[in-house]
């Protein structure tokens, strides 16, 4: 049965030109492409859209990362889709990622633990809330779209 995640390269992703080559990765290992927006979060959005990190010490570095750049939302669907996204990109830590998983996503972008060029929902749970926020409740995410 067909699952569906959210996927976003992060501003260092998009900055980099990585978008190509992440969507080929993403084509290749069987995803589909649902819907995407490319758009200019703002602050208040990155604070809802990652309210669980809110008491970490990295808090408002995200914040700031997040916000210097466009960033390419999408909705990936295929089975299996959130644990197989997790899978792709690899671990947090882009550096961790280049020696314990060299075919990742991660890897391939020049990063390290915080600025790690994709998100994906960990969880299915996650992947509807983070769907909503984004694609069907238009109040959440503050849209500003990009040509
Ligand atoms: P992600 O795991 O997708 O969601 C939380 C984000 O916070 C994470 O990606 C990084 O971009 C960032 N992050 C996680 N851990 C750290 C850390 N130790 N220092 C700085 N940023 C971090």
């Amino acid at each position: 049965e067909k699952e569906q995640t959210l996927g976003i390269i992060k501003p260092d992703g998009l900055l980099s030109n990585y978008t190509d080559k992440i969507k080929n990765v993403i084509l290749d290992s069987g995803f589909v492409i649902r819907n995407e927006v490319s758009l200019q979060l703002d602050e208040d959005s990155v604070r809802t859209f990652y309210a669980e990190h809110s008491s970490k010490s990295f808090f408002n570095s995200l914040i700031t990362y997040m916000t210097s750049g466009p960033v390419l939302v999408m909705i990936l669907e295929k089975e299996n889709a959130v644990a197989d996204w997790r899978a792709l990109i690899g671990p947090t830590d882009a550096r961790k990622a280049k020696i314990t998983h060299p075919h990742s996503i991660r890897a391939m972008c020049r990063t390290n633990s915080e600025k790690n060029c994709v998100h994906g929902s960990d969880s299915p749970q996650s992947a509807q809330r983070e769907i909503s926020f984004f694609f069907k409740e238009k109040s959440a995410a503050v849209y500003v779209f990009l040509v």
